[in-house]
């Protein structure tokens, strides 16, 4: 299914991290569903696109679709298996149909930063994670980071019990309902496309994600204001078809694993910069952004955290051991 936008770029042409991709170029589309500038991904796979364009010049031509112009992360792993695009990169939460291994992503406090993700992921556990789907069509090629989410309402968030009550958006993530149902609130799984006209007409009350997103999507201006939990991690994938890419001729299938490795390296070693970069750019913009002393952070932990009980199963006690070791 084409969005009415992306009818509309096809026609007119171009984007600008879209190069016009010459005759017998293979056409590499990475679909995704964020901003570009200020914000990790958007910036990664602006990159990526630039390097593969100039370096495979001739062999192959990649164009990016941001801001879900081409299609939403409910679609696009569908529109992958079927050929219709070859890369893309949703977060850890939106797997849930293909495995439920990235589950312990999601898990509530379960990871201190994104440097203890990035140990984690660089672990054995961790690399075979991103092979998990292949038997499904899909293969993991690396992952990408964002950063820590953070809380926001249509009121002040500073304790748990605030939450009661209210409806939040969550990604498609199993863990996530179960995160928002500790806090006594109503979880509505939603395409990040439609988060910010629900918060603005109240079809939800809050939702949580990072900074960039926040940042990049508004959501700051139709919330009361973002409380700074860093409650979870929000990760991504960059995936592909395994046919799609078993098929490429091997020196091309070297040559843009090399690239993507590349980018991902110096993109995921930037993320901290862009992350304080957005936040810094809510607040330049008048948004409001409540900080929290320890004991009511730790409120909020002894709230979620039990919500790991109902997942160990899924996604391994060993794995859970390896995580917190790497957190202390
Ligand atoms: C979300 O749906 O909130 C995020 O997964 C969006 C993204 O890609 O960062």
């Amino acid at each position: 299914l084409m969005t009415a936008a992306a009818a509309a770029l096809a026609v007119t042409g171009a984007t600008s991290a879209q190069a016009s991709c010459e005759e017998g170029e293979m056409v590499i589309k990475f679909s995704h569903v964020t901003n570009t500038d200020r914000h990790p991904k958007g910036i990664a796979a602006t990159l990526l696109a630039e390097r593969v364009n100039e370096e495979m010049n001739g062999t192959a031509c990649m164009e990016v679709y941001p801001n879900s112009t081409l299609y939403n992360d409910d679609q696009v792993l569908e529109a992958m298996l079927q050929g219709d695009v070859q890369m893309a990169a949703p977060s850890l939460s939106k797997f849930e149909q293909f495995t439920k291994v990235f589950r312990i992503y999601d898990l509530p406090f379960m990871f201190k930063n994104i440097d203890a993700v990035d140990a984690f992921q660089a672990s054995d556990a961790g690399q075979a994670m991103k092979e998990s789907m292949t038997r499904r069509g899909l293969l993991g090629l690396e992952f990408w980071h964002n950063g820590m989410k953070q809380l926001s309402a249509n009121k002040p968030l500073v304790m748990p019990s605030d939450a009661a009550g209210l409806k939040f958006r969550v990604q498609p993530s199993e863990v996530l309902k179960a995160q928002f149902e500790a806090l006594d609130a109503s979880p509505q799984p939603m395409a990040f496309s439609e988060v910010y006209g629900a918060l603005q007409t109240g079809v939800v009350d809050g939702q949580e994600n990072t900074w960039s997103n926040i940042y990049g999507q508004k959501f700051f201006e139709v919330q009361d204001g973002t409380t700074e939990t860093n409650h979870g991690v929000l990760d991504y994938l960059v995936v592909t078809n395994v046919d799609w890419w078993e098929g490429l001729d091997p020196a091309v299938r070297e040559q843009l694993g090399n690239i993507l490795h590349e980018v991902s390296m110096e993109r995921n070693a930037a993320v901290g910069e862009v992350d304080a970069e957005a936040r810094q750019a809510v607040l330049d913009a008048g948004g409001e952004i409540r900080e929290l002393t320890a004991e009511q952070r730790q409120a909020w932990l002894d709230t979620m955290k039990p919500v790991w009980e109902q997942f160990t199963d899924d996604v391994g006690q060993e794995n859970i051991d390896a995580a917190q070791s790497i957190n202390n």
